[in-house]
C-alpha cells in the first residue's frame, strides 16, 4: 500500500528517490519522507501530503548525498502526520527505516520496549522494528535486522540504513513486495520497478525473509539462515512510456483507451480463430486437472472478483464444469472444502493482494492445487502458484482498475473456450466464439468513440449521490464493476443489483434524484430488462441503457442509450464495461475528484 524507494551509488540518490516515489504515488499519497546518509550521518525530511512537497523542502536545503531511502504512505497505525510518516529513525538517532506492511504483534513489541526505557516518537507499528534494529546492533546492520525480526509477527517490506554503515542499504521482505535492481555503479531498492524503471530493468526479486546488502560495489542476498546466495537477474520487458501519462490527462483515461491493445494482448498467440480454440502455455499441463477437480475455486479481492464472478459464469455456462467463487479475504476463514483434488485460482491484478495472498496459503495448506491469474510478472501471487496465465495488461497506474479487469475476462474467455471444446463444444459454436473474441479489439475501439456522448451524459448525472447498476447473467458482475469504478473515484453511492432482484427491495430507493444504469443487450433477458426499465420510469427514474447497437425499441423507455456492438454473451461483459468505465471516469472528472488517487485507497492493499 505504500511506497519504498532507495538507492545507493556514485550520484546523487534525491533526485532517484524523488522521482520514484513520485512513480509511487497511486500506492499511497498521504504523507511521504526521505532519509539521507552520509559520513556526517543521517538527516531527515518527512511532510504530509505529497511528494512534491517533500522535494520543495529538500530544494530549500540545498544538500545532496550518494544513499537515500524514501517512502510514500497510505496509513494504517496512526493518522497521516508528520511524525508518523516514514522513514522512522531510532532514539539515538542512527538507525533509519521505510516500511510497507504491518506488524502484527507490535502492540506486545511496543510494551515490551517502552518497560525498558525506549522512547517511542510515532503511533505506528513500524517504530518497533526501528528499536529493535537499533538494540541488536553491533557493527553489522544484516545480523541487527535478522535478529531483530526474529521478534516480529507480520508482513513487512523494508529498507534500512544506519549511521555506522554509511555505504549501505539493507532490504528485506516478508509478504510484501521488494525488489533490487542493478544499475551503473549504482543499486536500487523498490517495492514497485515503475519506481526505478528510468535507471535499471535488471531486476532481482527477492524472496520472503531473504536480506539484501547494497553497497556501492554490488548486491549481495542472504537466505533467512545467513547463506549467501546467488539470485538471477530477470530483465524487465515494458518501457518507461507504459509508466507515463502519455499525453492524458490520467492514468485511467490512458488505461481504459489501451484497452484495444491490451485486450488483443491478452490473446496473442492464445486465440486459435481458425480452430475455435484456444491454448494457454502456462496453463497446458494443468488442463486435465482442472477438468477432473472435484471442486474448482476463483478467489480475489474487489475487480479481480468481479473477473472471477465472470469466469465462473462462464466455466458453468460454456464448459458444463461447476465452479465457485469466494472473496478472498473470507475462503481463509471458513474452512473451505478444499483439498487435494481441488483446483482454486486467484485473479489478481498486483499479485500482492494480502488477502488473496492468504488464501493462496489456506488453500496450499489443504493440499489444492493453487493457479495463478495475474498481471505484474514476479509479484508473489506470480511466484506462489503452481503455474499460471499472465494477462500482460502492462503496467496499471490508476488506482481504479479498468484494463487489468477487461484483461483477465480476456483471459478467463480463453481458458474457458478450452475447456469447452474439451467438454464437447461443437466446431461451429467454437469458431463463433473465438471469431467474435477476435473482433474484441476493434469493437472496443468503436466503443471508444462514444467517449465524447457518454461524458455529455455524465455532466447531466455528476451532482447524483446514488446510482443503482443493473444487469443479468455474465453482466451482473458487470454491473457490481460499473458501481464499483463510479464510488471509488467520484465517492457517489452505487450498488450493482441482477436486474430483476431490483423489485424485490431497491425499488423503494427509486425517484427522480436515483440514476439507474441498465445493461440491457438484446439476449434472451432483454424483454425482462426492459419491463425493469419501465418500472423504473413508472417511479420517475432516470435511466441510462446500454444497448445492442441497432436497438430502437429502447429509446421509448431509456432517457439516455449508450450502445454497444453486438456481443455474444461470451464477450459481452468485456464490451458492456467499457462505457461504464467512461462514464464514471466523466463523473468523476465533472466532480473535481482525484481521478488516479482517491481519497482512502492504494492501488495494492498490502495489508489483511
Ligand atoms: O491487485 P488485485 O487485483 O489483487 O487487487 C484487488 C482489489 O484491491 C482491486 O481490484 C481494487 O478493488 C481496485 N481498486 C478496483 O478498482
Amino acid at each position: 500500500m505504500c511506497g519504498i524507494v532507495g538507492y545507493i551509488g556514485q550520484n546523487n540518490a534525491i533526485p532517484v528517490v524523488i522521482e520514484g516515489l513520485q512513480r509511487l504515488e497511486y500506492r499511497g499519497y498521504d504523507s511521504c519522507g526521505i532519509a539521507l546518509l552520509n559520513v556526517t550521518g543521517i538527516n531527515l525530511e518527512k511532510v504530509t501530503g505529497k511528494v512534491n512537497k517533500l522535494q520543495g523542502a529538500l530544494a530549500q536545503q540545498q544538500t545532496s548525498s550518494p544513499v537515500a531511502i524514501g517512502h510514500t504512505r497510505w496509513a494504517t497505525h496512526g493518522p497521516p502526520t508528520v511524525d508518523n510518516a516514514h522513514p522512522h529513525v531510532s532514539q539515538d538517532g542512527k538507525v533509519a527505516l521505510v516500511h510497507n506492511g504491518i506488524i502484527e504483534n507490535y502492540k506486545i513489541l511496543r510494551d515490551e520496549l517502552e518497560n525498558s526505557g525506549y522512547e517511542f516518537s510515532s503511533d505506528t507499528d513500524t517504530e518497533v522494528v526501528v528499536a529493535l534494529i537499533s538494540q541488536a546492533y553491533h557493527g553489522n546492520l544484516e545480523s541487527a535486522v535478522r535478529e531483530a525480526l526474529s521478534h516480529v509477527i507480520g508482513a513487512y517490506g523494508l529498507a534500512i540504513i544506519h549511521a555506522d554503515e554509511p555505504e549501505k542499504i539493507v532490504c528485506t521482505r516478508k509478504g510484501a513486495p521488494l525488489i533490487m535492481a542493478v544499475g551503473e555503479n549504482e543499486y536500487f531498492v523498490a517495492s514497485d520497478v515503475a519506481a526505478i524503471l528510468k535507471y535499471s530493468k535488471d531486476v532481482i526479486y527477492l524472496d520472503n525473509e531473504e536480506i539484501g546488502v547494497l553497497t556501492p560495489d554490488g548486491i549481495k542476498t542472504y537466505s533467512s539462515d545467513e547463506n549467501q546466495i546467488a539470485k538471477k537477474i530477470h530483465k524487465i520487458t515494458f518501457n518507461l512510456e507504459e509508466v507515463e501519462k502519455g499525453g492524458f490527462e490520467h492514468f485511467m483515461l490512458k488505461e481504459i483507451f489501451s484497452q484495444p491493445q491490451t485486450i488483443h494482448d491478452a490473446m496473442r498467440g492464445r486465440l486459435l480463430p481458425e480452430e475455435g480454440n484456444a491454448h494457454l502455455g502456462g496453463l497446458n499441463h494443468m488442463i486435465g486437472s482442472i477438468l477432473h477437480a472435484d471442486q474448482r475455486y476463483f478467489t480475489a479481492c474487489g475487480t479481480s472478483w468481479h473477473a472471477a464472478l465472470i469466469g465462473e459464469m462462464m466455466f458453468e455456462q460454456f464448459a458444463r464444469l461447476p465452479s465457485e467463487v469466494e472473496y478472498a479475504s473470507e475462503f481463509r476463514y471458513r474452512e473451505p472444502l478444499v483439498d487435494t483434488k481441488s483446483i482454486v485460482f486467484a485473479i489478481s491484478q498486483s499479485g500482492e493482494t494480502a488477502d488473496t495472498l492468504a488464501a493462496i496459503q489456506e488453500a496450499k495448506n489443504r493440499d489444492a492445487t493453487v493457479l495463478g491469474i495475474c498481471n505484474v510478472v514476479g509479484s508473489s501471487i506470480a511466484r506462489e502458484t503452481e503455474a499460471g496465465v499472465y494477462i500482460h495488461a502492462g503496467p496499471e497506474i490508476g488506482v481504479a482498475s479498468t484494463k487489468a479487469f477487461t484483461s483477465q475476462v480476456t483471459v478467463l474467455s480463453l481458458l474457458t473456450l478450452k475447456l469447452a471444446r474439451l467438454m464437447g463444444m461443437s466446431d461451429a459454436d467454437g469458431l463463433e466464439i473465438a471469431q467474435a473474441m477476435q473482433r474484441l479489439p476493434e469493437d472496443v475501439e468503436w466503443l471508444l468513440k462514444q467517449a465524447d456522448q457518454i461524458a455529455e451524459i455524465a455532466k447531466l448525472y455528476a451532482d447524483a449521490s446514488n446510482f443503482l447498476y443493473l444487469g443479468r447473467g455474465v453482466n451482473f458482475p458487470v454491473a457490481l464493476e460499473g458501481a464499483l469504478k463510479l464510488k471509488e473515484i467520484s465517492y457517489i453511492h452505487a450498488e450493482g443489483y441482477p436486474a430483476a432482484e431490483m423489485k424485490h427491495g431497491p425499488i423503494a430507493l427509486i425517484d427522480r434524484s436515483m440514476p439507474i444504469v441498465a445493461i440491457a443487450p438484446q439476449d434472451k433477458t432483454y424483454d425482462k430488462i426492459i419491463s425493469n426499465i419501465e418500472e423504473v420510469k413508472a417511479r420517475h427514474g432516470r435511466v441510462i441503457a446500454l444497448a445492442t447497437q441497432g436497438d430502437t425499441r429502447i429509446k421509448d423507455v431509456a432517457d439516455h442509450v449508450l450502445y454497444v456492438p453486438p456481443a455474444l454473451s461470451f464477450t459481452a461483459p468485456i464490451l458492456n464495461v467499457i462505457p461504464l468505465q467512461l462514464l464514471s471516469y466523466y463523473i468523476a472528472v465533472e466532480r473535481g475528484c482525484n481521478v488516479d488517487q482517491p481519497r482512502n485507497l492504494a492501488k495494492s492493499v498490502t495489508v489483511e
